[in-house]
């Protein structure tokens, strides 16, 4: 069987570290490591859409900014198609049937969708003031999803842990659809980052993971200068008042970045007094140890694998016409492929009228007869 990947972002802003780290750093490896018949990248237009229908602008304006990270990460169109949902009309007539195998109760159950709701005020219970309600596009997108994911007999799911409960549903739903219409569909399997760090890097304020409106990220796209700033505000141990003073490493989101992203090289290269973390997290804690020093450490670090990125970005963005080509082409033969498995799905679905020759003959017996 071929080995095949397919994941995606929805385009509500630029990417930046976590998702880098959770998903964009691997996506590329697996692209490099030449193990994968096919891959698929999908900017997620039409899911993005189900929560901000009222807000289209935002979803159209940041193709183009997914579209400019992904490239500039390393994805290569060369080897990777990168497409937009919407582009692959194929996709919603896969979920429209894929509905049907799917019901109310158990997508009220899908944890993700069910904090979603909650978070975005959507909630109609006793104790929400605005009671906005829950569009039904919003509330049924795991469906669409499992349309995604299977449209191209993925394989391979690289996406981060709050996706898990997507790709359990899309693997009930093929079940489902197999033992129902015959085996058709491909049983895909999800793969989480490796680093437990990487699976949710918290925002520079260390409350939370990053996120665009808590202000707390750092955007692939972000200058030299912008990293320094942020980096240099991070949140660390607000006991460690005094260099001398002991320090906690636990909640000091400069040592939970060192532990995503540091390595034994970055110590000879960078800070040679300590062999590796755990001499540096011990200096900390035994007291001795400021934090300038730790966040210096941290910016070259982030420099070192960030500047490359911008710089690809800088290319790219001299040649946007070139990047809208590279998504329109990808999006042809990602619609091509959605269009081959939807017409296996009809075929198994029986509803290929058109081309039952048994179907035409047996009516037309039945008739003679009469
Ligand atoms: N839900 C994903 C996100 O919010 C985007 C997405 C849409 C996706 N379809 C997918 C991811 C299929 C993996 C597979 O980022």
């Amino acid at each position: 069987m071929e080995k095949i990947i397919l994941t995606g972002d929805r385009p509500t802003g630029k990417l930046h570290l976590g998702h880098y780290v959770g998903s964009l750093k691997r996506r590329v490896e697996l692209q490099n490591s030449g193990e994968f018949d096919k891959i698929f990248i999908m900017i997620a237009d039409a899911q993005a859409l189900t929560d901000n229908a009222d807000n289209p602008e935002k979803v159209r304006q940041n193709i183009i900014e997914v579209a400019l990270d992904y490239l500039s990460c390393g994805l290569d169109p060369e080897k990777c198609t990168i497409f937009i949902q919407s582009q692959v009309p194929e996709l919603c007539e896969l979920a429209f049937y894929y509905m049907n195998l799917v019901t109310v109760q158990r997508l009220q159950r899908n944890p993700t969708v069910k904090q979603e709701i909650q978070m975005r005020g959507f909630s109609d219970d006793e104790e929400n003031q605005n009671k906005k309600g829950t569009p039904v596009g919003f509330f049924t997108y795991p469906i669409s999803q499992a349309s995604d994911i299977t449209a191209f007999k993925a394989t391979t799911v690289p996406v981060g842990v709050d996706q898990a409960p997507m790709i359990e549903q899309t693997r009930e739903i093929v079940h489902k659809f197999n033992s129902v219409y015959g085996e058709t569909l491909v049983l895909p399997e999800m793969v989480l980052p490796e680093n437990t760090t990487c699976c949710r890097l918290p925002g520079t304020d260390g409350k939370a993971k990053m996120s665009k409106s808590l202000g707390n990220c750092i955007y692939l796209s972000d200058t030299s200068k912008e990293i320094k700033k942020k980096v240099n505000s991070m949140f660390t141990d607000p006991e460690h008042l005094q260099i001398t003073d002991p320090g906690h490493v636990e909640g000091n989101v400069v040592f939970t970045y060192l532990d995503a992203f540091c390595t034994t090289e970055h110590f000879a290269k960078f800070l040679p007094e300590y062999a590796n973390l755990d001499e540096m997290k011990d200096h900390y804690r035994r007291g001795g140890l400021g934090d300038g020093t730790c966040k210096k450490f941290l910016f070259n670090i982030m420099e070192e694998f960030l500047a490359p990125i911008r710089e690809r970005r800088k290319v790219y963005e001299q040649d946007i016409p070139q990047v809208f080509e590279i998504l329109r082409k990808g999006s042809e033969v990602a619609r091509a492929q959605a269009a081959k498995t939807l017409e296996e799905v009809k075929d198994a679905m029986k509803i290929n009228y058109f081309a039952d020759k048994d179907l035409i003959a047996e009516q037309a017996a039945k008739y003679k007869a009469k």
